[in-house]
């Protein structure tokens, strides 16, 4: 049953609102790029000085087949790495300048992460699935109802109102993917990152799982960043980044109006 919009639907709406002006500046820089990884007494070099920009409120796919980077880009923007060269800027801030503790905060406030293998907590429902991550936060923490319909919110939102008491071992692959997108936008980041999040889905539960990121996308302002080697996937995208042997081939953004 829906109840109207309530005062935290509308401060959400405000909040797209200010990000929508903000849309033509770009929330990711990454500059000459390149990543090695030791391997025995050589090197793998995985990235081989890629740059690009991303811009706030986009959906972008980063393509390509496997090996190309697509993981390594991904793992750089969300400071699960560190670039062997040339810097990341989320917002501004040159990530290889931060702290461990700025790292956490970011990691924490700025980002949100959806997994292939969905990565939710077995012995927790639905609804306390997409609440953690806020429960790490002394603040959200402390957020009571507005708190409890926030997650309501986003259960609707991703249609998992009637599995809201289930645990992950009780839904499909397709509906775990919905918790993990829910669970990834609890903290309202700015930026979503996920890795393949379709490749343990058959395609058409992926195709959905894709659109529903769209509409997060749409509705929240977030950016979205995700890899995929599905090409029917990829043309859901405003901006493609196309990787090959860690160099990019293809580098395509749509400009587009933006409608409600
Ligand atoms: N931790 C690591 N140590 C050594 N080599 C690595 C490491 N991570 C990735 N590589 C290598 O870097 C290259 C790029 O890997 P990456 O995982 O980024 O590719 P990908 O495009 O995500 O591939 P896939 O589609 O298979 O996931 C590959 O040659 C891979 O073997
Ligand atoms: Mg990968």
């Amino acid at each position: 049953m829906e109840s109207g919009p309530s005062s935290e639907y509308l401060h959400i709406r405000k909040n797209m609102n200010t990000r929508r002006k903000e849309h033509t500046m770009a929330i990711i820089r990454v500059q000459d790029v390149h990543k090695r990884y030791p391997l025995g007494k050589t090197e793998v070099h995985a990235v081989k000085g890629v740059s690009f920009e991303i811009t706030r409120g986009d959906f972008i796919s980063i393509a390509g087949p496997s090996g190309s980077g697509k993981s390594t880009i991904l793992n750089l923007i969300g400071c699960i790495d560190t670039p062997s060269e040339g810097s990341v800027h989320i917002e501004e801030t040159e990530t290889g300048s931060l702290s461990d503790d700025a790292i956490t905060r970011l990691r924490h406030q700025v980002l949100g992460f959806i997994f292939q293998s969905f990565n939710l907590i077995p012995v927790l429902d639905v609804y306390e699935n997409i609440e953690f991550p806020l429960l790490l936060d002394k603040k959200s923490r402390e957020g009571g109802s507005e708190r409890r319909e926030w997650i309501d919110y986003l259960i609707r939102m991703v249609g998992l109102e009637e599995w809201r008491d289930h645990r992950p071992g009780e839904l499909s692959g397709g509906q775990r993917q919905r918790v993990a997108i829910a669970r990834a936008l609890a903290t309202r980041p700015g930026i979503v990152l996920a890795d393949e999040p379709t490749a343990n889905l058959d395609s058409a539960t992926g195709e959905e799982i894709i659109i529903l990121m769209k509409k997060m996308n749409k509705d929240l302002g977030t950016t979205f960043i995700f890899s995929t080697h599905d090409q029917n996937i990829v043309s859901i995208a405003d901006h493609v980044i196309r990787l090959k042997d860690g160099l990019i081939v293809e580098n395509r953004r749509e400009e587009k109006v933006r409608t409600l």
